[in-house]
């Protein structure tokens, strides 16, 4: 076999027709087409995203890859693991629907694995993520980015999601210029090559603890720098793909061009947090927001001037 990292990029998109393969065609694949029409996720949507299943066998891929691929050369791209002590390999994503990882010139690199309900394999993890190796950084990789650029740039404005279904959901829906952050919060990485783009940034996380803890860590991290950033939460523990379900393109879309700005959104959750029908509760919320405020001095004083006028 050929060694280096055209390579890699090869066995990834080996490995990524045999799960397509397996999604479509076979009685294995049954359960995971029908967990896909249960998600509303379309054939066509199902191709463009090639969304694949790993059938139920630890050693699916290493079988076939005999010959042609070494086991070492399956771990190095997060598709086995190997033993301890030298007792052989299995693969990683056995069980799993899959969804292949690009990145931002088209090239696979990687793969997300969920949970099937209903299939034999039981797992801690809902989701899988292969680990980082040469050609796959967790911290720079936006899923989907390569079908999402087009829209991002004539937009200029980039929708940011946590989950793969989420993001699916949204192109699915119109909405193609989502993508998603892969299990990590948004990094200084993913924000410094999305300044190329000149683009607004807006946040759309899951209305659960896990997304409304997500969201503030970003405002945070970046308010202080020069990015025009907006942030939403839904309400009741809605994700996006949860939210398109129920309300639709329209609705959705409309939020997102409503979207506030990272400080406002920090204020709305600190007077949700305090009873600002008390003085006491107002000194909190003012004494937060200036605090936070502080952290961003190049905003400060144009936010204060806004925040006085607004909310005083
Ligand atoms: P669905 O249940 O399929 O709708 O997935 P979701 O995307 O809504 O899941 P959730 O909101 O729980 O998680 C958001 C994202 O965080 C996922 O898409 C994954 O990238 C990541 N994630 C969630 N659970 C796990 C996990 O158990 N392990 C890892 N490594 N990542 C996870
Ligand atoms: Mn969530
Ligand atoms: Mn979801
Ligand atoms: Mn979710
Ligand atoms: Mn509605």
């Amino acid at each position: 076999p050929k060694e280096g990292k055209v390579t890699q990029y090869e066995i990834v998109e080996w490995a990524i027709n045999l799960m397509q393969q397996a999604l479509h065609s076979g009685s294995a694949g049954e359960l995971a087409r029908t967990y896909f029409k249960g998600r509303n996720l379309s054939q066509d949507t199902i191709r463009k995203f090639r969304l694949g299943f790993h059938p139920e066998d630890w050693s699916w891929l290493l079988d076939k890859a005999k010959g042609r691929y070494s086991e070492k050369q399956l771990v190095s791209v997060g598709l086995a693991g190997e033993r301890d002590n030298g007792r052989g390999f299995y693969d990683n994503l056995v069980g799993r629907i899959v969804f292949p990882i690009i990145d931002e010139r088209g090239r696979p690199v990687a793969f997300g694995g969920r949970v099937l309900p209903g299939g034999n394999i039981e797992s801690p993890a809902k989701y899988w993520n292969s680990p980082e190796s040469s050609i796959f950084l967790k911290r720079r990789t936006l899923y989907a980015f390569d079908q999402a650029r087009e829209k991002i740039r004539t937009d200029k404005a980039a929708v940011i999601v946590e989950g793969y279904m989420d993001c699916i959901a949204c192109h699915q829906a119109g909405v193609t210029n989502a993508v998603a952050t892969l299990g990590t919060a948004l990094t200084e990485d993913h924000v410094k090559f999305l300044k190329r783009f000149d683009c607004r940034v807006v946040l759309v996380y899951d209305g659960d603890n896990a997304g409304i803890a997500a969201a503030e860590r970003s405002i945070e991290r970046f308010l202080a720098q020069d990015l025009d950033l907006r942030v939403l939460t839904l309400s009741d523990g809605q994700d996006p793909a949860d939210y398109l379900d129920k309300h639709g393109t329209e609705e959705f879309q409309a939020l997102i061009d409503g979207a506030p700005e990272a400080w406002e959104y920090k204020l709305q959750t600190l007077t949700g947090r305090h009873d600002i029908g008390s003085v006491s509760g107002q000194q909190q919320v003012l004494n937060e927001m200036l605090d936070f405020l502080a952290a961003a001095p190049g905003l400060a004083g144009g936010i204060r001037e806004d925040l006085v006028i607004r909310h005083v």
